[in-house]
């Protein structure tokens, strides 16, 4: 499976702060806010990430994560112009995604604990989306399900939402979503609408949703008060456990992608704070062996 982080945007909500730089490069607490996205990839198995961002950013994705060998990964980059709608990532990423499976995931997204939530049993065939209760659903894409659990519609920020249930920021699905893409027309707002390509999978029946566990964190990092929220969260969360939230280093590491010299040839130039001394402990420490 390949997977795209889509880290484009104008972040104008964050604005005068990212008029220079993109909002997913900004700290969210103890490290740029795209290593979460990317560390959620590799915990669902990608080693083949393509990352789009505005053709000014760049060069800076590129000068922190490079080809992603140092991680055991494989990145590449595509440029969004303009921010003409999520699922345009599928148009850029079109010979990327070729005919894989892919995983699409937004650079402003951060979910912690998604643990077994991300195996996807067996062959992806049609779409693979989640469920989310917020408290202010009409931000977002409702999703509304009958009783068995069949998803009935999928509204983009509706007025009246149905539900209480929004899709975060990950999706699964078959290569086929490339040629859906293909065919959609920008929505009202001019944008290649995301809820467009789930809309389809759900009509031919094959638009699966998983609801995630309430012990799931889903946190988004919009406005400036939501980038504290999340700051705070990944603090609070790593001073208890001694664990990192979204530590790409230590992702790719569990996952086997980099071996214990490449992980400390990761920590050397870290070792200025605790964040290197966190992943020579991780070599060391028993209790790391558990996930
Ligand atoms: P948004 O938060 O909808 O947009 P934004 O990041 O530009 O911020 P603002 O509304 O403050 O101007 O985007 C959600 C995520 O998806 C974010 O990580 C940026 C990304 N995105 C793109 O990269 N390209 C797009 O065309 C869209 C719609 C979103």
């Amino acid at each position: 499976m390949r997977g795209i982080v889509l880290a484009g945007g104008t972040g104008s909500r964050l604005w005068p702060v990212t008029r220079a730089v993109s909002k997913q490069l900004l700290p969210v607490f103890d490290k740029p806010m795209i290593y979460y996205p990317l560390s959620v990839l590799v915990e669902a198995g990608v080693e083949e990430i393509l990352i789009i961002t505005t053709p000014q950013d760049r060069p800076l994705f590129v000068r922190l994560l490079g080809d992603g060998g140092q991680f055991g990964l494989r990145l590449s980059y595509a440029e969004q112009p303009r921010p003409e709608g999520i699922a345009q990532a599928f148009l850029l990423g079109a010979d990327f995604v070729g005919d894989q499976p892919v995983a699409l995931i937004l650079g402003d997204n951060i979910f912690h604990g998604l643990g077994t939530q991300l195996d996807l049993s067996g062959e992806l065939t049609g779409g693979r989306i989640f469920a989310y209760p917020v408290a202010n659903p009409r931000d977002y894409g409702v999703v509304e399900f009958d009783r068995d659990g069949n998803v009935v519609s999928i509204e983009e920020k509706p007025v009246m939402p149905r539900s209480r249930h929004v899709v975060p920021g990950l999706y699964f699905y078959d290569h086929h979503v490339v040629d859906i893409a293909r065919g959609l027309t920008p929505s009202a707002r001019g944008e290649l609408e995301i809820t467009a390509v789930n809309e389809i999978y759900r009509r031919r029946g094959q638009l699966r949703v998983t609801v995630l566990d309430r012990g799931t964190a889903w946190l988004d990092t919009g406005t400036f008060e939501a980038m504290v929220q999340a700051s705070e969260y990944v603090r609070v969360i790593s001073e208890r456990q001694g664990r990192k939230v979204g530590c790409l280093e230590e992702a790719v590491w569990r996952a086997g992608l980099i071996d214990n010299d490449q992980l400390r040839a990761l920590a050397r130039p870290l070792r200025h704070n605790g964040y290197g001394q966190y992943l020579e402990d991780l070599l060391t420490d028993a209790s790391a062996v558990v996930p």
